[in-house]
């Protein structure tokens, strides 16, 4: 959990604030950590009153001592709520490299993820937001989670400093909590490397649900099935094409529309419908 800049005033973070803005002092006991965070020195973040107000509540809600992290915010481990939903393999390498192994935009335009054609989107797992940018461009509003504050940080940072409106960027165990948003109001769902977690069915299950029936899409992709990939999960773990078209069957609220896709250079993917 990030709490950041609807806690913060631009006064307390200064110009170079770039915080998360979908942050909420509710459910705290749901969290294994709590993160104070800006973009901005650490020493000048401690000193502000109102930070020093905040992290005072989190730690009589829950006793948490608050330590320094390495993205310039404090962190402390509340104790609560330890069993992660995070989905096994899904550590990132460093950007750079990641962004080399990825065609955003064309694997965008092979899924017919066409510009305006879908005015709401969600997407889990949002990483770097290698995918949130040129989303947010097609669309009127994206919902984006990640489970990592980092990632979320990343991805707030590069919307900002690219002047983009429509995107909310939330840091939420979707896979433990769910979405947390209402049910079939979303027109998209973008579930992209993220299917090979313990249970596929229950993930695109809640996504479906999701979904307008009878509107909502639902795009999925993932590594090729191929030792000679660069990266990937244990290829024990990673999915094939045909695992999910199954899964997607199985949740018995999508049907499938195009695939598999090739979306070079290494991955695949797969558009379903909500019926
Ligand atoms: C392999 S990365 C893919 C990132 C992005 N979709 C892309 O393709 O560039 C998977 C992401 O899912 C996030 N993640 C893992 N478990 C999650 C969970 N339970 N809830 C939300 N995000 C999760 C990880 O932190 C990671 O950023």
């Amino acid at each position: 959990m990030i709490i950041s800049s609807p806690a913060f005033t631009e006064h307390d973070l200064g110009p170079t604030m770039c915080a998360v803005k979908a942050a909420h002092c509710e459910n705290l006991e749901l969290y294994p950590f709590v993160t104070l965070y800006g973009c901005l020195p650490l020493e000048s973040a401690g000193k502000t009153k109102r930070f020093r107000q905040i992290s005072a509540a989190v730690s009589s809600i829950c006793g948490a001592r608050w330590r320094t992290s390495p993205f310039r915010g404090i962190k402390a481990n509340t104790g609560l709520g330890n069993e992660s939903g995070r989905v096994r393999e899904s550590g990132m390498p460093a950007e750079d490299y990641w962004e080399t192994l990825l065609d955003p935009e064309e694997t965008l335009n092979r899924l017919g993820f066409q510009p305006a054609l879908h005015p709401t989107a969600i997407e889990l797992g949002c990483g770097y937001g290698t995918f949130t940018i040129p989303v947010a461009r097609r669309v009127n509003k994206l919902i984006a989670f990640d489970i990592d504050a980092s990632m979320v940080g990343r991805t707030q940072c590069r919307i900002e400093s690219q002047d983009i409106g429509n995107v909310i960027v939330s840091n939420r165990d979707v896979v433990k909590m769910g979405y947390g948003l209402a049910p079939e109001g979303c027109h998209a769902v973008l579930l992209f490397n993220i299917l090979h977690c313990d249970n596929p069915v229950d993930m695109l299950r809640q996504a479906a649900l999701q979904l307008k029936p009878g509107h909502g899409v639902l795009y999925a992709t993932h590594w090729r099935h191929d030792p000679s990939t660069p990266r990937g999960p244990p290829l024990a773990i990673r999915p094939k094409p045909e695992n999910l078209l199954e899964w997607a069957h199985a949740t018995g609220m999508l049907r499938a529309k195009s695939g598999p896709i090739d979306c070079p250079p290494w991955h695949y993917g797969w558009v379903f419908e909500r019926i």
